[in-house]
C-alpha cells in the first residue's frame, strides 16, 4: 500500500491542494489502484511558503501541482508497481 497525504492546510488549499487532489484521484481511477493507494489529505506538513506539499510514504515533495503530481505517480506509484504509465490520457503532453 501506498500512502499519498496531501495537505490541506490554508496555505496548500489556496496554492492548489484541491486540483492536487483531482488528479491524483482521477489517476488511482485511471489505473483502478484503489486497493493499492491510499488518498488522503493531511494538515500542515510545515512548509506552507514552498506551495502545495504532500507527503509519500515519508517522501516529502513541495511545489506540487496538478502535472508535477502526475510525474510523482509515475516515480513513487506506478514504477514500484511494475505499472507502465499510459500516454495520451495526462497533462503532461504525452
Ligand atoms: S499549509 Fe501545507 S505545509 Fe503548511
Amino acid at each position: 500500500m501506498v500512502t499519498i497525504s496531501v495537505c490541506v492546510g490554508s496555505s496548500c488549499h489556496i496554492k492548489g491542494a484541491p486540483e492536487v487532489i483531482e488528479k491524483f484521484q482521477k489517476l488511482i481511477s485511471d489505473y483502478d489502484l484503489y486497493n493499492l493507494v491510499e488518498l488522503k489529505g493531511v494538515f500542515c506538513l510545515e512548509r506552507c511558503t514552498e506551495g502545495v506539499t504532500i507527503d509519500i510514504d515519508g517522501n516529502i515533495y513541495s511545489a506540487v501541482n496538478p502535472d508535477a503530481a502526475v510525474d510523482i505517480f509515475r516515480e513513487r506509484v506506478l514504477a514500484p508497481l511494475g505499472l507502465t504509465p499510459k500516454t495520451g490520457d495526462d497533462n503532461d503532453g504525452q
